[in-house]
């Protein structure tokens, strides 16, 4: 079987600080990332920047710099983000690097030669902000302005000399890909609003423009620069070296296992960039999955409408780990999600500190009483503590399918059931009325211990820290964490010390 994945994030503009929506198309993709790893994949994890185009350069004149000094100055706090989201990528690109740059004009290279691309004049709309060009039906007029019925941001008129690529040569061949792949655009709703689009015809694509020059040259025609989605796609085949084939990185990850991106960029990944690969000769890549938004109130995030809420501010003052927990157990994956201090204040009380929290408190001090905190000799297992163990070894295929369909709400409300059944079977049990009894005292101690290693486990590509706190109390070695190990039931060595737990998670005050 082939263990290698590779999972990408959509590389983010760094025309202004980072909010919560860029932080969830992150955290959700390194879920994956660190699951999958648990399962014993060699995973490349890739997130980054995208800094050319006129909004860019835009971005950095009303600053007063040059584009590059910009981009270096933002693109940092995107590369510091990662860190505060503790994101486990093993890459980081930005546009503006040599390596990129050159895949990209090897790129365009290869579509001139298989005579994908034409010289003509493009006239039409386009949205600076989308970095998007709009047919007439795409566009309304509102308060005067002309702007996107899809994405609400103004678009100006552009008339100037352009290269197209034959998008029109791709809609039957495209129609044909998504049919024999049918799973490669989720959740599906969206794969039918990409496929109605695809089906009312495709227009040949502008992909160069004249007017400006923050971005890549046309190799063949320097007064023209590379359309910036063109340029932006390619992100995930130079970071593998493309077109060097024959180096490990491209031949293990590509094509990609999954991209992971907003809704508002689906038909960029799902349209144009399978027909960019195609018509090179290169495979799409295997799914592209297309998220909500992360509303504040009952609007998107974003700069222009001021209701930003920021990721660094909520990380400051909650931790990362909640904040993972709730963007994964609250926002219904794949559709539009709500977050505000107030959910996230009710999710810390009553999921993590009182669920997770209290079992592994509760469990560990009573082993600390009873058992002079060691992993204390067991009995045999009898029915009651096989019903709740099994629960998960016999799942671990199920948990795997809920990953790799991108299911992330049944994953996490597995979990959320398992730690209730074993918060329910400490108390049910009740382990303090079987002093006399040590055999089962120890035993019921031991299924417990042994429930929390394996929710934990199950717990630590969503809240890596924390999970991993706890998992050090059993002093486990790194390979004893792993989704193979959920299988079996005898993983805590007898005899061995467990170490004290502190405080997981505090209670947060709230007024009433
Ligand atoms: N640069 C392009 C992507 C190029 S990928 C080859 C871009 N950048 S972006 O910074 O505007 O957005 C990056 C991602 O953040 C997109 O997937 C977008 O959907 C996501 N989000 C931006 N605002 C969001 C929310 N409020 N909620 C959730 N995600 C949203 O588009």
């Amino acid at each position: 079987m082939d263990k290698n994945f590779y999972i990408t994030t959509p590389i983010y503009y760094p025309s202004g600080k980072p909010h919560m929506g860029h932080a969830y198309s992150g955290i959700v993709s390194d879920v994956i990332a660190r699951f999958k790893r648990l399962d014993g994949f060699n995973v490349e994890f890739l997130t980054g920047t995208d800094e050319h185009g006129l909004k860019i350069q835009r971005a950095a004149e009303r600053k007063g710099l040059d584009p590059k000094t910009f981009c270096d100055e933002i693109s940092k706090t995107f590369k510091n983000l990662s860190g505060t989201l503790n994101l486990s990528n093993t890459d980081f690109i930005r546009t503006t690097e040599d390596r990129h740059i050159k895949s990209v004009q090897k790129l365009w290279k290869k579509l001139e030669e298989k005579n994908e691309i034409y010289l003509s004049k493009y006239s039409g709309w386009y949205s600076v902000s989308d970095e998007a060009f709009y047919s007439e039906e795409e566009i309304k007029e509102e308060n005067g302005f002309k702007i996107s019925v899809n994405s609400g941001s103004m678009v100006e008129w552009v008339e100037e000399e352009s290269f197209f690529f034959k998008l029109s040569n791709w809609q039957n061949k495209l129609l044909k890909f998504y049919e024999e792949n049918p799973k490669f655009i989720l959740p599906t709703a969206r794969r039918n609003e990409v496929l109605s689009f695809v089906k009312s015809g495709l227009k040949d694509l502008s992909v160069s423009r004249k007017s400006f020059y923050w971005g890549i040259k046309v190799p063949s025609n320097n007064e023209h620069v590379i359309y910036v989605w063109l340029d932006a796609l390619t992100n995930y085949i130079s970071a593998l070296n493309y077109p060097d084939f024959d180096k490990r990185k491209y031949k293990n990850f590509w094509p990609a296992d999954i991209h992971m991106i907003g809704k508002d960029i689906l038909r960029f990944h799902a349209v144009y960039w399978p027909a960019f690969l195609l018509a090179a000769d290169l495979e799409p890549p295997k799914r592209v999955y297309g998220h909500g938004w992360i509303l504040s109130g009952e609007e998107k995030m974003s700069k222009s409408k001021g209701n930003i809420l920021d990721p660094i501010e909520i990380v400051n003052k909650y931790g990362i780990d909640p904040l993972r927990y709730y963007l994964l157990k609250e926002v219904s994956f794949g559709n539009d999600g709500n977050i505000s201090k107030q959910k996230l204040e009710d999710c810390i009380n009553s999921d993590l500190a009182n669920n997770y929290g209290n079992l592994c408190q509760r469990v560990i001090s009573f082993a600390e009483k009873n058992c002079e905190l060691t992993i204390p000799k067991k009995d045999n297992f009898n029915t009651e503590d096989l019903k709740l163990l099994n629960k998960i070894s016999e799942n671990v295929e199920a948990l795997r399918s809920y990953i790799d369909n991108q299911e992330l709400n049944s994953y996490t409300s597995f979990i959320v059931d398992r730690l209730f059944d074993a918060n329910k079977y400490f108390n049910d049990q009740e382990p303090w009325k079987k002093k006399s009894d040590t055999g089962r005292l120890n035993t019921i101690v031991y299924v417990s211990l042994e429930m929390i290693r394996k929710i934990s486990i199950l717990l630590n590509p969503i809240m890596p820290d924390s999970s991993l706190k706890v998992l050090n109390v059993f002093n486990l070695k790194q390979n004893d964490i792993s989704l193979d190990s959920l299988k079996n039931h005898e993983n805590l060595i007898i005899n061995t010390k467990i170490k004290k737990i502190n405080i997981l998670f505090k209670k947060i005050e709230q007024d009433d």
